[in-house]
């Protein structure tokens, strides 16, 4: 199972000094980022420590500046906080105060003793928290424990967004498809308001043993079947509803997980092809989406506005809902250009 699952990579040797007991962590940061990589030992803290002192020597973006500059951060972090390697022996963390975490045991289980990066073991680490203690969304009314390396939303407009329009849907309820389910929410919402039948797919491992693992802990289990493929290539038979919340922003994908943030290809044009050729006469498709990348990259074709000249679609509707600033905005002009979109096509 573990063989199949995306899993930081793990580091087999290295070049290395151990972090002394007593090295400042501003010091510490500074030789990362000097290209110098450290080796954790003598307490897990010292090392989040460090961590804190790189972001600070960095001087991260606010959550309004632009996107370049966002990613001009996440590159600089990556460089030297990926030099700062944690020891892993036999599924546990080889250094004293660090947390446990159930998926080192699940996802390296051939090796004895390797590194890991601190960055991917916090983040490992959140994961493992949230899989263990569930996290609520209250449109579906219960939790969903997210495996490590799945996209779960952190705001939720459009998904209430998506409710609405599910809870107006009159016609058939007998077979839709989540495409990119994710943590599979939308699956799960789709089979809760009465379809017969659910078909959930994501090109993540992660996301579909996600996705099979919240199934199995329903009581009844929801009416949901799970297949890892490229958005419908491996689903057949005809359709009444295709819902996808795609990757919202063009962008680099380097792993698995960015893919639930950027799209680097056709993924659309091969989506629609994909759609048009399953939808029952009548059948719907519904795109969960957002006007950012009209504000954020204006270069770049709008995908529904794209498919739409095309001449296959046409709009049914689409409904919208202004996204409320983040709180770090500044004061007193607290507003946002940003809408969160569900649109509904239909075979012209
Ligand atoms: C923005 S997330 C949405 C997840 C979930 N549906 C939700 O609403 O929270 C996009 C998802 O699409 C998946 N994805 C991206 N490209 C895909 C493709 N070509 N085929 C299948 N899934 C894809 C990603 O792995 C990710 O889980």
């Amino acid at each position: 199972m573990s063989e199949s699952l995306y899993r930081p990579p793990p580091v087999a040797t290295h070049q290395g000094q151990p972090l002394g007991r007593r090295a400042r962590p501003q010091s510490a940061a500074e030789r990362l980022q000097r290209g110098i990589t450290l080796v954790l030992r003598d307490d897990y803290r010292h090392g989040v420590a460090v961590l804190s002192a790189l972001v600070k020597a960095l001087r991260p973006p606010l959550e309004t500046a632009d996107y370049a500059a966002k990613q001009a951060y996440r590159k600089a972090y990556r460089d030297a906080g990926w030099r700062l390697l944690v020891p892993i022996e036999r599924g546990e963390i080889a250094v004293p105060g660090a947390p446990k975490i159930g998926f080192l045991a699940e996802l390296y289980p051939e090796l004895e003793r390797f590194w890991l990066p601190l960055p991917e073991v916090r983040s490992l680490s959140w994961a493992w928290s949230q899989y263990v203690d569930g996290v609520k969304l209250a449109v579906l009314g219960h939790s969903l424990h997210p495996y490590y390396g799945t996209y779960l939303p952190k705001r939720t407009l459009h998904l209430e967004l998506f409710a609405t329009w599910l809870s107006r849907w009159s016609g058939a309820r007998d077979r839709a498809v989540d495409v990119g389910t994710g943590s599979g929410v939308l699956a799960l919402m789709l089979a809760k308001r009465g379809f017969a039948e659910v078909t959930a797919t994501d090109v993540n491992p992660n996301a579909c043993e996600s996705v099979r693992r919240d199934l199995a802990r329903r009581s009844p289990r929801p009416p949901v079947t799970v297949i890892q493929t490229d958005l419908l290539t491996d689903v057949s038979g005809a359709v009444d509803l295709i819902v996808f919340n795609p990757p919202w922003t063009q962008g680099p994908v380097e792993n698995l997980l960015d893919r639930a943030l950027h799209f680097d290809d056709d993924v659309f044009e091969r989506f629609f092809d994909q759609a048009a050729a399953r939808l029952v006469p009548g059948g719907r498709v519904v795109l969960v989406f957002s006007n950012v990348i009209r504000l954020v990259q204006p270069d770049v074709s709008h995908p529904v506005d794209a498919e739409l000249s095309r001449g296959r679609f046409t709009k049914v509707d689409v409904l919208t809902r202004r996204v409320k600033p983040p709180r770090d905005s500044p004061r007193p002009a607290r507003r946002t250009r940003e809408r969160v979109e569900v649109w509904e096509l239909v075979r012209a």
